[in-house]
Parts: structure tokens; C-alpha cells; sequence
């Protein structure tokens, strides 16, 4: 293990920087496969990623040596697998926790778990699961976030945003990394003594536009609706005029931004 300054009990006490990788996520795929058994809470984090992965195939792009690109292993065995939107749940209150302090009110989770300032995303969560029977053998969690990136490329400049954008002043990145690991240790704490019922509501309450009435989009259809809740599944409840409605990731889309 490499000596670092973590506080954890876990999270991040072994922590490997990489100065180029393809995608942390990968990475630490490929070691929970090929290598000697790893501890649980190791870190992978990367100054640069040439193939940054996103949610349903995208790409994260981050401007190297800015921002905060890192994997968290996790062993939740004590999950079912019907039961793993709970680490979405973790992971986002985890960084929203450690992010509030710096950005304030404008902060929000967009349902899954984009991180939001205001109406810009400024982080993102990949979660990888590996189910083994009724158990997670392992789970990866992909963690970005616009840390001093102070400009984005054309196509996500009215999208994306940053800390930098927010505070005009740089933070520290390892510093940074040790406050997010070490709230999202507390959370997965609180998931793996079973007592978690009060993190769903802490999560509804983070939620971008909950209770609000927004406009969205479901195959080119606009439409009105109010998010309501989240099932345990992970599906968003809503309130449509056509009575409660239930989506799947990707099934809806915020009409704007
Ligand atoms: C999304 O919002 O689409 C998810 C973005 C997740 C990006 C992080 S960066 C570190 C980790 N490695 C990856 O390849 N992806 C995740």
C-alpha cells in the first residue's frame, strides 16, 4: 500500500496515481481480474484518461492535470443485486457532502447521479458492478469532476461547468479527493450497517428540479411532469398529467438545459 494522507478507515489508504491511463474504471477492472486479491476502498486516480468513459457509452472529457478523475473498488457482498442502485444513491451523496461546503445552495444531484451547479453538470458518476449469483462481487466506482478547468470545449460550454467557475480560485485536487473519500467512506458506512433508510430521503432532497414542475422529453415528445420520488430500484417517479409515471435511465430527458 502507498502512505498518503487520507483520514480514512479505507477509502483511498491505498491510492494509486496514474499519470496516463486509458480510463481508471478500466483500469481497475482489469486489476479486480488479473491481480492478487485488492483491498477494498483502493483508488485509482489518473492526471489524464485518453479513453474517459460516461454513462451509456459516452465519452468524459477533462483537461489533464485540472480535474478529478478517480475509481473507488468496493466490495458491497452484503447487497443484493436488486438493492445496488443504493451505491448510486452513496456515491452522490458522498460528493454532495463534500462538494456543498465550496459550491453552496446552486449544488444539486441530477437524477441518476450527475453532480449540478446550478443548470451545469460538474461531475459524473459511473458505477460498474460485478454481480456474482445473488451478490456484488465488486463494484467500481468512476468518479469525474470539473475541479480547475476553466474552459470547456464549444460543444459543452453552455452544459458543462466547473469548481474554478464557481469560486475563481483553484482548489487542490488531493485535498479535494481526501474530503470526497472520506464522505463517501461515511455514507458506504452507513449502507453496510444496513440502517440506510434516511439516505434515500437525503438523496430525494439533493435532487435537481424535485418537486418542481419541469418540461421533459420521451422520444421527441415533450411533456410536463414532477419528480416525486426514486424507487428502490432506481427508476424516476413522476408526476405526469396522466397520472404517476415511472422511468428507466435514458427513457426521459430534461427538455432543457
Ligand atoms: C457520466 O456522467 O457520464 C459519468 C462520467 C464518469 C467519469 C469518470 S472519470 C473517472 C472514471 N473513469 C472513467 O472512465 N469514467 C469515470
Amino acid at each position: 500500500m502507498q502512505n498518503n494522507t487520507f483520514s480514512t478507515l479505507f477509502v483511498g489508504q491505498n491510492l494509486i496515481k496514474l499519470t496516463s491511463v486509458d480510463s481508471t474504471n478500466s483500469f481497475l477492472k482489469r486489476m479486480v481480474s488479473n491481480s492478487e486479491p485488492l483491498p477494498e476502498g483502493t483508488v485509482i486516480m489518473a492526471e489524464n484518461q485518453y479513453e474517459g468513459r460516461g454513462q451509456v457509452n459516452n465519452i468524459w472529457h477533462a483537461e489533464p492535470g485540472k480535474n478529478l478523475t478517480f475509481s473507488i473498488f468496493l466490495q458491497p457482498s452484503f447487497l443484493h443485486p436488486s438493492d445496488q442502485f443504493i451505491l448510486n444513491i452513496a456515491i452522490s451523496i458522498g460528493i454532495h457532502r463534500a462538494l456543498k461546503p465550496l459550491a453552496g445552495a446552486g449544488l444539486s444531484v441530477k437524477w441518476p447521479n450527475d453532480i449540478y451547479y446550478q443548470d451545469r453538470k460538474i461531475g459524473g458518476v459511473l458505477i460498474e458492478n460485478i454481480i456474482a449469483g445473488s451478490g456484488i462481487k465488486a463494484s467500481i466506482a468512476g468518479i469525474g469532476i470539473n475541479v480547475n478547468q476553466e474552459v470547456f470545449h464549444e460543444d459543452l460550454r453552455d452544459r458543462a461547468g466547473s469548481l474554478y467557475q464557481i469560486l475563481h480560485k483553484n482548489v487542490d485536487l488531493i485535498w479535494l479527493l481526501t474530503e470526497i473519500c472520506s464522505q463517501i467512506e461515511a455514507v458506504y458506512l452507513k449502507v453496510r450497517s444496513g440502517n440506510y433508510s434516511s439516505l434515500r430521503q437525503e438523496y430525494l432532497n439533493m435532487l435537481y428540479r424535485f418537486n418542481i414542475k419541469t418540461a421533459y422529453r420521451q422520444n421527441g415528445e415533450h411533456f410536463e411532469g414532477t419528480i416525486k420520488d426514486v424507487s428502490s430500484t432506481g427508476l424516476l417517479i413522476m408526476e405526469t398529467s396522466e397520472g404517476i409515471k415511472s422511468y428507466n435511465f435514458k427513457e426521459i430527458e430534461f427538455s432543457q438545459p
